[in-house]
């Protein structure tokens, strides 16, 4: 005989409070082959019983010679127990956007699994125009359920009011780990309206609030509530090594250069910026800043913007994500009455969108696999083919934002690669969207620069000095190629693609 669960205080409305069920009877009822748009933005705010339920009954499906698999729509990565456990049992045929899960990631370059990467912005207003097809189910974490049917928001917003929105039938998970005293602190403007419809979304400060607090969803389609206490598992953040620190110093150079000019105020402008420890370690280092009153606008809240609100710098944070490691994460929920009216969490179109970010002036500081010396960014693939994560918000910031900074070692490997390359073998950034490349080397402001003058500079500036040479020598010689000066480049002689143009002067076709 099946046990349903017993519902839990956080179950406020007694229609949903019959929906009580185990994760597996939750999980039977999505169908295969279809599309779950599930919660998640880093590895906060996912969820974590139904895809593991679901994962299980996927292996024992395989093992039974009737596999299937799903397509899966997220916020941006997850945590082990959504992406990890789908792709280990070969679960996932399709998957968008951002993945960080180092077996999804395996399986994608493998070919296994389709794997579509978009800017983070334009989820949710692709999917409202209707482009990606049908959404069968939306599979949503929530802290707790009102008395009226809202849903109170965990630790990120990502796309779940789309989802909830677009989706014919619904699956909350309700966690309880998750702190009640969360409600409040999310502000869910939601306003699908399709062009020639759209109006401008009303935010011209990071600390305003233009939304809902919670998530409203037609009672009727929620088919499954299920309970759980199981953690997000965002990673503990490494301290800044020498490296980290002297990249957060060349910017906070720039940066006390750019208030001196004139051309920023002590308090800057809205900061956004990547995942991972250079960003936390450039976050880390504003501490020393100068002046306080700044202010956050960005999608992902880590350990350095935790820091820098305790410290009295910072006033507010606008963002999508908690992706705090778990020593910050238990200060934020001991704390959370402090950090309540200085931390906003908003849905990732609306933390993302270019008008806001236009019009606040962010400074955008994101990470990179790999820049050349004209300052085109290749976020994404590892020489020119592998994915490593995705192009997540970057874009987004990037081309929209007042400062555009991206920052790296000037090496990987162990000194092996040079990060600072001829020309880069993807492209994610183009080279108007790059204003400032740092490494620990130095800084380069390619603001207003041709490509020659950007080249000289960034090999000069950010190049490691064991690549230098090898940089120069190919600058050099691009700048004598035949096809003209303005970028040198050697790329069109080496493909043989072209081979017939460049030696006849002309194309010819067929
Ligand atoms: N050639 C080959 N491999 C390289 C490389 C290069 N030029 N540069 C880095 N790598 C490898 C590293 O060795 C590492 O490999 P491993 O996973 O096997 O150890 C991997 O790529 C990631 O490098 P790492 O130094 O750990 O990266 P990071 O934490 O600084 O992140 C990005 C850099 C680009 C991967 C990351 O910033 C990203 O995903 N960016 C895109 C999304 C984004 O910017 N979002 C911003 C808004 S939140």
């Amino acid at each position: 005989m099946k046990s349903t669960p017993m519902p839990s205080s956080r179950i406020h409305n007694t229609v949903l409070r019959s929906k009580v069920m185990s994760g597996a009877d939750a999980a039977a009822l999505i169908a295969p082959g279809s599309t779950v748009g599930m919660s998640g933005f880093t590895a906060a705010g996912y969820p974590k019983v139904v895809p593991v339920a679901l994962a299980e009954r996927i292996e024992a499906a395989h093992e039974a010679g009737d596999p299937f698999a799903i397509k899966v729509w997220t916020g941006a990565s997850t945590g082990p127990e959504l992406d990890g456990a789908l792709a280990k049992a070969k679960g996932i045929e399709f998957r968008m956007p951002y993945n960080s899960d180092p077996t999804a990631r395996e399986q994608i370059n493998s070919g296994e699994m389709e794997y579509f990467d978009i800017h983070l912005s334009e989820v949710a207003p692709m999917a409202w125009q209707g482009f990606f097809g049908p959404l069968h189910t939306a599979l949503i974490e929530v802290t707790a359920i009102n008395e009226d049917g809202t849903l109170v928001p965990s630790t990120s917003v990502g796309n779940n009011q789309t989802w909830l929105d677009l989706a014919d039938q619904v699956i909350v998970e309700v966690n309880s780990w998750q702190s009640e005293k969360l409600e409040g602190m999310h502000d869910i403007y939601f306003n699908p309206a399709l062009p020639p419809h759209r109006v401008p979304i009303p935010l011209t400060r990071a600390d305003q609030r233009i939304g809902q607090p919670n998530f409203h969803c037609d009672p009727s389609k929620i088919v499954a509530v299920v309970e759980t206490d199981r953690p997000d598992r965002n990673q503990q953040f490494k301290p800044p090594d020498e490296t980290c620190r002297t990249i957060a110093g060349h910017i906070l150079d720039f940066l006390g250069h750019e208030v001196k000019q004139g051309r920023l105020p002590p308090s800057l402008l809205p900061l956004q910026s990547g995942v991972g420890n250079i960003a936390n370690a450039v976050l880390g280092g504003l501490i020393d800043w100068p002046h306080e009153n700044m202010t956050a606008y960005t999608e992902v809240l880590q350990d350095g913007l935790l820091d820098l609100l305790d410290s009295g710098k910072l006033d507010i944070v606008s963002t999508t994500a908690l992706t705090l490691g778990p020593d910050k994460m238990n200060r934020f929920v001991e704390d959370i009455d402090r950090y309540r009216d200085r931390i906003i969490l908003r849905p990732q179109e609306i933390s993302n969108h270019p008008e806001i970010i236009r019009r606040l002036g962010s400074i955008a500081m994101n990470g990179l696999i790999e820049a050349d010396i004209y300052g085109n960014v290749n976020s994404t693939h590892i020489m020119g083919s592998r994915i490593q994560n995705g192009i997540g918000g970057s874009g987004d910031f990037a081309r929209n934002s007042y400062i555009s900074i991206f920052m790296s070692p000037s090496v990987a490997r162990d000194g092996a690669i040079s990060t600072i390359v001829p020309q880069v073998s993807h492209v994610d950034h183009i080279n108007q969207d790059v204003q400032i490349l740092v490494t620990e080397q130095g800084l380069a402001d390619m603001r207003g620069l041709s490509p020659k003058q950007r080249a000289r500079l960034v090999i000069e500036k950010c190049a490691h000095p064991d690549y230098r040479p090898m940089l120069e020598d190919y600058f050099e010689r691009a700048q004598h190629g035949a096809y003209g000066s303005q970028s040198p480049s050697l790329v069109g002689e080496a493909l043989s693609w072209h081979q017939r143009f460049i030696e006849t002067g002309t194309m010819q076709v067929g």
